[in-house]
């Protein structure tokens, strides 16, 4: 069987860390791309990692590039380029500079790997994977952006810590856009099956809410001079695996809505099945009347942010 092939449109953090990633799990060949402007800084990452396959043995083969020809035969497009937040900045502050840079990509994309599974990465999350699913014309299933899979790591992090139970064992979904809006859904959190209502009282919980919704913003300030990195490439990675292995994971995903929740033609955070089919369905969840207000809420901020693409 060929090697699948994996393109990251964007080699700066998160790149990086998804190809090692990608490396360590022999997932497939990796190409990393980027403006002419940093081809060297590709070049070098690619190289750099295909010296750390001695050690591992691994046999798959990395490389740099500025030529978006080479994306061709990509059966995954992983696009994190893009500016990313500052400390003081939202998210929503990024749409004009991201915007530009994701309908360059998007027209790549569309001509040299048009067959491929893409997963965004870019923020505004919401605004900008619509916005390459716009540009490019590629089918719903095979445009998915990538936050829940990371918010909903946050919020299982934040559980284990507060609990002091095995990350393993905590299961949860977090709903919504990617922002502060977003809505983790308390009801369903439990750990090894036992409700998270029963093992934290109601103040507890609602500060690990409060947390998560942060948590993007927690590191931005942290870091100081950009945003979180290792853990949207393992979130990232999580959705491409399933993917190329077929494995009808349920991932919170970034995936068009038309219909389901109230949604249409948004994407928002949604429980999604990813196979070999891309987003192979939208996962209907019955919302309590306060959990569907809560969605109601996100879905404005995400409406106003895409309505300012235009597009
Ligand atoms: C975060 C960025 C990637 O949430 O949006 O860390």
């Amino acid at each position: 069987m060929a090697r699948k092939k994996i393109a990251l449109v964007g080699g700066g953090q998160i790149g990086g860390i998804i190809a090692l990633i990608a490396a360590q799990k022999e997932l497939g060949n990796v190409l990393i791309l980027d403006i002419p402007e940093v081809e060297g800084m590709v070049k070098g990452k690619a190289l750099d990692i295909m010296q750390v396959r001695p050690h591992d043995g691994y046999d798959i083969k990395l490389e740099g590039t500025s030529d978006y020809s080479d994306l061709e035969g990509a059966d995954v497009v992983i696009i994190t380029a893009g500016v990313p937040r500052k400390p003081g900045m939202t998210r929503e502050d990024l749409l004009g500079i991201n915007l530009k840079i994701i309908t360059n990509v998007a027209n790549n994309v569309k001509k040299f790997a048009p067959d491929s599974f893409v997963i965004v990465v870019s923020n505004p999350l919401d605004a900008i994977v619509y916005s390459f699913y716009k540009v490019s014309g590629f089918p719903k299933n095979r445009v998915v952006g990538m936050a829940g899979a990371l918010d909903n790591a946050r919020f299982r992090t934040f559980i284990a810590m507060e609990t002091g139970l095995s990350v393993q064992d905590v299961s949860c979904i977090v709903m919504g856009g990617h922002g502060p809006t977003m809505v983790p859904l308390t009801r369903l959190a439990n750990v090894g099956g036992v409700p998270l209502t029963d093992l934290l009282s109601q103040d507890k919980i609602d500060a690990i809410v409060k947390r998560v919704q942060e948590a993007g913003t927690e590191l931005v300030k942290l870091y100081g001079n950009g945003s979180a990195f290792f853990s949207p490439a393992a979130a990232i990675m999580e959705m491409a695996e399933a993917y190329l292995k077929d494995k009808k994971r349920v991932i919170p995903s970034t995936a068009l809505c038309e219909g389901e929740y109230g949604a249409d033609g948004y994407f928002i955070g949604v429980p999604a099945v990813i196979g070999a089919g891309g987003v192979e369905k939208v996962l209907e969840v019955n919302l309590s009347e306060e959990e569907e207000q809560m969605l109601g809420k996100t879905l404005e901020v995400v409406k106003k942010t895409v309505d300012e693409t235009g597009l």
